[in-house]
């Protein structure tokens, strides 16, 4: 079990829900939870097993174990205390257990269960109906310790014929709570770069979230494009990367360091560093990626990430340098010298003097954000030591303005706490009071004291009236940037 608390996954609930009322019923029935590694599968089950427990069902909870995997009854055995796998004597001990009270058996990571049991535990599952008995599994992709194994075709087959809920990324209002449980308060219009970055992924955003610095969560500071990854991410993406052959998996490194996935620019690419664009297609034949429109898009935002850190730095850093010298039209500075800060293997005078010009050029443009980064990177990669340290009070500098810009641009809103900051966007999206507290994780009192002092300290006195100042604010990129 865990202690972050349950966010988003209303409609996912409802149909748990709904299942066990048709089993209290007696029209028993099944379910199986399927999506990504880190989707919450598991976590909808802890969910699903409380709520059932809540309304007096027996419950039983069984995983599969990669170690146990061949072992006859394995799965079986957590349910019902026996090893007996013949699916008739799995439906019987359901359906008796069932006339006691209702049942509810939830089995984890059914990819990992023995065969035999999982067979079994299907064909009871089918025939629920008329039983006072519910079955959910959860179902992921995650592989067998690098073999592509027979068994996981065999295990979808057995899984037939049940209904499928599949467990999506979550949304940005569930990514920003799920976020704020962790790290603190996120700046609210940050949550959909973190969607993107993370496909919603809730492993992906708890570990994004721990990760965060505080000018991440400001908005000062974009967050990386690359974001770093633990190993559990790494196990959980790699399967069907490990299985590609070497030439493809370098391309593929090419693909993931490039954000636009351009083809034209990745194919220039990969050929100055002799490769060839045709070894994507293995990646292509294992649903990877795909080529549409002109672009190669990766199957999910942390296949691209762990595609990336899968490939030694040095040949990370080829990755780059050969991406800047693609990416060679006149208005395409911005991606070259990009990738040549991120190919560059040390210190370069020649770079951090072009990137004092983009430096220069952002704040005359008033990109201070841009520019803040742009001087830091421009000291960082200076070998004169007095051009480093200039380099790096420019950047204060350009910090410095942004800061005081970002204060008049707060204008009344800046008088307002972080947490009453936060009531107030909520509030002004449309929601009741209600509302606002379910997704703050706070009661509807907090709300109600916060939304005085708010009033009074904006000097408003209507809903609309606060929506207005908060939309202003915001179009304004008050905090954003
Ligand atoms: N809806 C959610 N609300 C809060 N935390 C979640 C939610 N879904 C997943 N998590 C957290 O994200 C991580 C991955 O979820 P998990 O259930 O283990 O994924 P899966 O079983 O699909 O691999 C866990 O730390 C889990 O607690
Ligand atoms: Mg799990």
């Amino acid at each position: 079990m865990t202690s972050l608390p349950l966010v988003g996954r209303d409609a996912e609930l409802a149909r748990v829900r709904a299942l066990l009322a048709d089993a209290i019923g007696g029209v028993g029935g099944a379910l199986v939870l399927d999506g990504a590694p880190g989707a919450g599968k598991s976590r909808l089950l802890d969910e699903a097993v409380r709520v059932g427990a809540d309304h007096g069902f027996e419950v039983r909870r069984a995983a599969g174990r990669v170690v146990e995997r061949h072992i006859d009854g394995a799965v079986v055995s957590q349910l019902v205390g026996h090893h007996d796998t013949s699916p008739p004597a799995v439906h019987d001990a359901v359906c008796a257990a069932a006339r006691r009270r209702p049942v509810l058996w939830a089995v984890d990571d059914v990819q990992w269960g023995d065969p035999a049991s999982v067979a079994a535990v299907a064909y009871a599952a089918r025939r629920l109906v008329g039983h006072s008995a519910a079955v959910l599994l959860a179902l992921g992709a995650e592989p067998l310790g690098g073999e592509r194994s027979a068994g996981s075709s065999a295990t979808r087959q057995a899984l037939d014929g049940l209904e499928r809920l599949h467990i999506d990324g979550l949304d940005a209002n569930a990514v920003l709570a799920l976020f704020e449980c962790i790290a603190g308060s996120l700046h609210p219009p940050v949550a959909p770069r973190v969607v993107e970055l993370t496909g919603g992924l809730p492993m992906a955003v708890v570990e994004l979230a721990r990760l965060s610095t505080p000018e991440q969560r400001s908005g000062d500071v974009p967050f990386p494009d690359l974001p770093a990854v633990s190993e559990a991410m790494v196990r959980a993406f790699a399967g069907p990367l490990v299985q590609l052959p070497e030439p493809t998996r370098r391309v593929l490194c090419v693909v993931a360091a490039e954000p636009s996935g351009q083809v034209d620019v990745v194919a220039r690419a990969v050929a100055a560093l002799g490769e060839s664009f045709a070894d994507l297609e293995p990646a292509e034949a294992a649903g990877v990626v795909v080529v549409r429109d002109g672009r190669v898009v990766f199957d999910h935002p942390m296949r691209r990430v762990v595609a990336y850190a899968s490939l030694a730095l040095p040949s990370r850093r080829a990755a780059h340098r050969a991406l800047a010298a693609a990416w060679s039209g006149p208005d395409d500075s911005a991606h070259r010298l990009r990738h040549r800060v991120a190919g560059a293997a040390g210190p370069d005078d020649q770079l951090a003097d072009d990137l004092q010009l983009l430096a220069e050029h952002l704040q005359r443009s008033g990109r201070l954000r841009e520019a803040v980064e742009a001087w830091r990177h421009a000291g960082q990669l200076s070998i004169d030591a007095a051009r480093c340290a200039q380099r790096a009070k420019s950047s204060t500098e350009a910090q410095r303005q942004l800061d005081s810009r970002r204060d008049e641009l707060a204008g009344p809103l800046s008088t307002l706490s972080k947490a009453e900051l936060r009531v107030a966007r909520v509030i002004a999206e449309g929601l009741s009071n209600r509302q606002a507290a379910e997704r703050l994780f706070v009661s509807a009192k907090t709300i109600d004291a916060q939304l005085q002092a708010i009033f009074r300290k904006l000097a408003v006195n209507s809903r609309a009236q606060l929506a207005v100042l908060v939309t202003r604010h915001d179009m304004a990129g008050g905090g954003a940037r």
